[in-house]
């Protein structure tokens, strides 16, 4: 039996949510702990199913791992790490992407890693030529299983490089750190991602005993160094969270305190905040996100990496700009394939029309090619509720605020994806006055032709 989410729309949010460290830190930071040879302690840890992926992939490879999820406080030592059996990987692996980056920390510990093939959101293939590509350059040898990728180092070790990354890739950024912190001598990575998350995972790995130094011109330069120590390290906050939940009170026409927001990591999601009409107030806690009762304005934006307009951040303004009075362009730069969640939009009457032209300032990787990577949004347009099948995380959020703004009900499956990355989830929205209804259903899920 499914989860069943009934929604009645039409209610402004209002209230105070808590936001606890960012997901796409937070797992990183778990990894780096098989670097070092004592035990680690990361705090203001969400409870959310991508740690709970990682905490069973860790402990399969023999880390001891306590979550005292009250306190969010995650304790993990490696002294006892050990080969996993790969069935085990692949068990708990599910459709995290995760497990790529356990490669380079394997490599260093027990000489040799296997990854199973990797999940993720479907917003476009996920390749990881880039990470392999990096792994190869630093000796270790890559065999393609049909299971999966089984990786080993040589036996004299992994030795630093010259690196470059042809796209500012997190997760190829994050592979490389990963594993030329104890790589032999220098690795220099230009062309790096320099997202908060990477910055935070650096400092985490400074802590440990790496030198680690970030140019301007994002090259990233590694000196490898014979052993690292332990780490007690505060997570930066989900500014994915809260960009997410500052759109909400947009469409809904509420007020919420995002506490744990933090402005320094959301800079350009406050300035089109700002042009969209939106109201914020920051506080030492977090920010107050609130729609001022004047119309929306019209924007046109284009997503790009960090420090650009985060593509994360995309898809629940697409949701704000359907009720801006005029016509919006979004040119989505970093997925190919990252509009799919319009369809259950424009069920609920929103008016996007999807476009394979470079609808942006920039020409992309994607503006040749056959893919929908950009929008054109007329508003204000009257939404009413419909039923839909939850697709992926930032898209199916869009979908749940959208339904909290519509005229009458939805019903939603496909729950479980939210739970990957926003914590506590239906505790918030009760928190903040939405009505809605949890209950089971044998229909395994909608289609996305609604009813
Ligand atoms: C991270 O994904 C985040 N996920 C994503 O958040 C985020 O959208 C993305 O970075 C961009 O900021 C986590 O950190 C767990 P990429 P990642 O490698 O590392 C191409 C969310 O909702 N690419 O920067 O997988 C890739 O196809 C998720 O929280 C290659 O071509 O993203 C994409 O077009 C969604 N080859 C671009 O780079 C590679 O080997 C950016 O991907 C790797 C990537």
């Amino acid at each position: 039996m499914a989860k069943l989410l009934t929604i009645q729309g039409g209610k402004p949010l209002s209230g105070r949510v808590e936001v606890r460290g960012a997901k796409n830190l937070v797992p990183k930071a778990m990894v780096a702990s098989l670097l070092g040879d004592e035990p680690s302690v990361l705090r203001n840890v969400p409870e959310i199913k991508d740690v709970d992926i990682v905490t069973a992939l860790l402990q399969a490879h023999g880390v001891q791992v306590e979550h005292d999820r009250a306190t969010g406080s995650l304790s993990m030592d490696p002294a006892k790490a050990s080969k996993a059996d790969s069935a085990e990987i692949d068990a708990h692996a599910g459709d995290s992407r995760i497990p790529i980056l356990f490669c380079g920390p394997l490599m260093h510990r027990l000489g040799e890693a296997f990854i199973p093939d990797l999940g993720g959101c479907r917003i476009g293939d996920r390749p990881i030529d880039f990470h392999l590509e990096m792994l190869r350059q630093f000796g270790a040898d890559v065999q393609k299983l049909p299971s999966g990728i089984h990786l080993s180092a040589p036996a004299s070790g992994l030795r630093g490089a010259k690196l470059h990354l042809p796209y500012p890739s997190v997760g190829a950024t994050e592979q490389v750190l990963l594993t030329a912190v104890k790589a032999e001598g220098i690795t220099e990575l230009s062309g790096a991602a320099v997202e908060p998350e990477i910055h935070d995972l650096i400092a985490i790995l400074q802590q440990m005993g790496a030198i680690i130094t970030v140019q301007t011109d994002r090259t990233i330069r590694i000196e490898g160094v014979e052993r690292l120590r332990g780490y007690n390290h505060l997570a930066i906050p989900d500014r994915n969270e809260s960009a997410s939940w500052a759109s909400a009170a947009l469409v809904t026409q509420g007020d919420i305190f995002v506490q744990g927001a933090m402005q320094r990591d959301l800079t350009a999601f406050l300035n089109v905040y700002r042009k969209v009409g939106g109201e914020f107030d920051v506080h030492d806690d977090g920010i107050r996100f609130y729609h001022s009762g004047e119309a929306l304005r019209p924007l046109v934006l284009e997503t790009d990496v960090h420090p650009g307009y985060m593509t994360d951040w995309q898809q629940p303004m697409v949701v704000v700009l359907t009720q801006a009075a005029g016509v919006s362009i979004v040119h989505e730069t970093v997925y190919e394939n990252r509009f799919g969640f319009t369809n259950v939009l424009r069920q609920m009457g929103a008016n996007i029309q999807l476009h394979r032209e470079c609808l942006g300032s920039t020409p992309c990787r994607f503006g040749q090619r056959n893919f929908l990577h950009s929008a054109v949004i007329s508003g204000p347009a009257k939404l009413k509720g419909t039923d839909f099948d939850i697709p992926d995380l930032r898209g199916g959020f869009s979908h749940l605020i959208a339904a909290l703004a519509a005229e009458g009900t939805s019903r939603a499956t496909g729950l479980e994806i939210i739970n990957r990355g926003y914590e506590r989830f239906t505790e918030k929205l009760e928190n903040l006055g939405a009505e809605f209804e949890l209950s089971r259903t044998s229909q395994p899920s909608f289609s996305t032709t609604g009813r």
